[in-house]
C-alpha cells in the first residue's frame, strides 16, 4: 500500500518537474538566497507574481506546502498530485487537512549534486524546520540535508566498494550517496523517525539496497565489518544540564567531545583491511590540552592510519551561540540567556576555551602498522573546491601509499610529473633579476600552497615524466656546484610531502 503512494508520489513530483532548478526559476537567486538566510518573503511574492501571470502551478503549490512550509488549498493540491491524490498525501504523512486548506506535515524538496557518476537528483523528505514550524524544534527533529550533510557526503570517497556503514543516517542522504557506488549499505539511527523517513526517502528514490537499522552507536553491527563507513554523528556539545533541549538530530547524550571519541574509537572494531571511515566532529580546546593532543590521544592504539583536517574553530561563547540559535531561540529572549549560561557554565567546569571542527579519515592498513598520522589546521573557505573532495582524498591516499612504501633509492629512480591543477607563482622585487619568492599553488584539492627554494623549483620545473628524480637532482646539484647526494637527501622529505599533497605524482 505505501510503495504504491510513493510510486504514486514520484510519478507526481517528476511530472511537475520540482527539481532544484524549477525551484530557482520559480523564486530567482535572491530569493533562493534569503530561504538559506530562513527568510521567506521575498520567495513568497515571487510566487505570488507568478500565480498572477500563469495561474496556479503545480511545482509553486509543492514548493509552497513543503518548502516554504506553508497551508495550500485542497485544489490546489489535487491539481499538483493528480496520481497521489489528496487522500494519498494524508496517507503518506505529508499533509493534514483543515477544512479546505492543506498543511505540510513534512519537508519535501528536491536535493541535486555531482558526484565521482555524474550529476544526480533526489527529493528528501525531513521534518518540517522552524521557519515552517514557527517555533523552536522538537528535540525528535529529523534534519534535512544541511551544510554538514553536504560536507560529508562532498567528502565520501566514491572508489567502488562492497558495504558501507552510515552511523547515524539521520533523512539518509549519506546512504543514498554511499548506495551509489556500494553493493550494500547498512544505515542506523537511534531514532527510529529519521529511519523512517531515511526509508520514505531511499523508496522515492528507487534506492534498493540500503537496509535500515534501529539502535545506538555500534550496537546494530556487533560484530560486523565494512569496507567503508561514513558519519555526521550527533557532534554537537551540549550541557548535561536540567532544562537544556537535547536534540537528537546533532545531540549524542554524552558529556563535551565524548562522543565524537566514542565513534572513532567504535570505527576500528567495524572496519575491513583497507577500509576507510570518515566522520565529521567537534573537539575541545581545555586550558593547557591542545584539541589534537587530545584527538590524537583518542586515536592511539587504534591501529589505523588517521588523518584530522581541522576547518575552523570557535571560542566557547560563539560556540554556544550558534547552537542555542540552530535550535531556534531567538537572542535577546531570557531563554537564549538561560542557555548560554548553561553552555558556558558546562565549558568552564571542563576548562573549554575553543571547539575545533573538522573532518577525521582513519583507515585500517592492509598489513601491518599504520603509515599516516595526520593532524591538521586548514582553515578558511574552500570555496567550490569542498564538494569533490572525496575523489582528491581517494587520490592523495593512494599516492602517500605509494610513497611510504618506496624507498628513498626507489623514489629517486621514479619519473614523477606535476598535477594539472598546479601553477607556479614568483615574486619579484622591483628590478631585481632573481625571485624573492616562488610558490607552488594546488587548484583542486585543499588549495594548498608550498613555498619552494631554487632547488625544489628546479626539481618541480622539470618534472614531466621524463627524467628521473635523481637525474633531475643531478643536473641540479651540478649548476648549483652542490654534492649530489646531500642536495637529494634535503629534497626528499619534500618530494614525498608534495607527492602526498597532490602536486606530484608518479608517472610508473
Ligand atoms: C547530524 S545528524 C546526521 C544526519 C545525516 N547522516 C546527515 O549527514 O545529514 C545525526 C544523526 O545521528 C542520530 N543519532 C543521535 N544519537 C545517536 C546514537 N547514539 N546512535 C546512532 N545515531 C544517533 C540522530 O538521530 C541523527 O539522525
Amino acid at each position: 500500500m505505501t510503495s504504491a503512494l510513493v510510486h504514486s508520489l514520484r510519478i507526481d513530483l517528476d511530472s511537475a518537474a520540482y527539481s532544484v532548478t524549477t525551484l530557482t526559476e520559480l523564486w530567482g537567486v535572491n530569493a533562493e538566497a534569503a530561504l538559506h538566510r530562513n527568510e521567506r518573503v521575498p520567495a513568497l511574492r515571487a510566487l505570488a507574481a507568478r500565480r498572477r501571470d500563469h495561474g496556479p502551478e503545480a511545482s509553486a503549490t509543492l514548493a509552497t506546502l513543503f518548502v516554504l512550509g506553508l497551508a495550500v488549498s485542497r485544489d490546489d493540491l489535487a491539481t499538483a498530485l493528480p496520481t497521489l491524490g489528496v487522500d494519498g498525501a494524508i496517507d503518506l504523512g505529508l499533509v493534514e487537512l483543515t477544512g479546505d486548506e492543506a498543511r505540510p506535515l513534512l519537508d519535501l524538496r528536491p536535493y541535486s549534486f555531482v558526484d565521482a557518476h555524474g550529476a544526480g537528483s533526489w527529493w528528501i523528505a525531513s521534518d518540517l524546520g522552524e521557519l515552517a514550524l514557527g517555533r523552536p524544534l522538537s528535540e525528535e527533529h529529523v534534519l534535512g540535508v544541511g551544510g554538514a550533510s553536504v560536507t560529508l557526503s562532498g567528502l565520501m570517497m566514491q572508489d567502488p566498494v562492497g558495504s558501507v556503514l552510515d552511523l547515524g543516517t539521520g533523512c539518509g542522504i549519506q546512504a543514498l550517496h554511499a548506495a551509489r557506488h556500494a553493493t550494500r549499505v547498512v544505515a542506523t539511527d537511534i531514532s527510529t523517525r529519521a529511519l523512517e523517513l531515511a526509508a520514505l526517502n531511499a523508496q522515492l528514490n528507487s534506492i534498493s539496497n540500503i537496509e535500515f537499522r534501529h539502535g545506538s552507536l555500534f550496537e546494530p553491527v556487533r560484530g560486523e565489518r565494512f569496507d567503508q563507513i561514513v558519519s555526521n554523528p550527533p557532534f554537537v556539545i551540549t550541557p548535561r544540564a536540567e532544562g537544556v533541549p537535547a536534540y537528537e538530530y546533532r545531540d549524542g547524550g554524552m558529556e563535551g567531545d565524548a562522543l565524537v571519541e566514542a565513534v572513532l574509537r567504535g570505527v576500528a572494531a567495524h572496519l575491513n583491511p583497507g577500509g576507510v571511515a570518515q566522520m565529521l566532529g567537534n573537539w575541545e580546546y581545555r586550558v593547557g590540552n591542545d584539541a589534537f593532543r587530545r584527538v590524537g590521544g583518542w586515536l592511539d592504539g587504534t591501529g589505523l592510519d588517521a588523518w584530522v583536517i581541522e576547518r575552523d574553530t570557535q571560542d566557547a561563547a560563539q560556540y554556544a551561540e550558534t547552537w542555542i540559535r540552530d535550535g531556534g531561540t531567538q537572542s535577546g529572549t531570557p531563554e537564549f540567556d538561560r542557555l548560554y549560561a548553561a553552555w558556558l557554565d558546562d565549558f568552564e567546569a571542563r576548562r573549554v576555551t575553543e571547539v575545533g571542527f573538522g573532518y577525521v579519515t582513519v583507515r585500517m592498513p592492509l598489513a601491518g602498522s599504520p603509515t599516516l598520522r595526520r593532524l591538521e589546521r586548514l582553515h578558511g573557505s574552500l570555496g567550490a573546491n569542498e564538494s569533490g573532495l572525496g575523489l582528491h582524498l581517494s587520490a592523495v591516499l593512494r599516492a602517500h601509499d605509494w610513497q611510504s612504501s618506496r624507498s628513498d633509492a626507489e623514489i629517486a629512480a621514479a619519473h614523477l610529473t606535476v598535477a594539472q591543477d598546479v601553477t607556479e607563482e614568483r615574486h619579484y622585487w622591483p628590478g631585481a633579476e632573481d625571485p624573492t619568492a616562488m610558490m607552488l599553488r594546488q587548484g583542486g584539492g585543499f588549495g594548498r600552497s608550498v613555498r619552494m627554494d631554487t632547488a625544489l623549483s628546479g626539481l618541480v620545473g622539470a618534472s614531466d615524466g621524463d627524467l628521473s628524480v635523481g637525474a633531475i637532482v643531478a643536473a641540479i646539484a651540478e649548476l648549483m656546484e652542490v654534492d649530489f647526494a646531500e642536495l637529494l637527501a634535503e629534497l626528499m622529505p619534500r618530494i614525498r610531502g608534495l607527492i602526498d599533497d597532490g602536486f606530484l605524482t608518479a608517472a610508473d
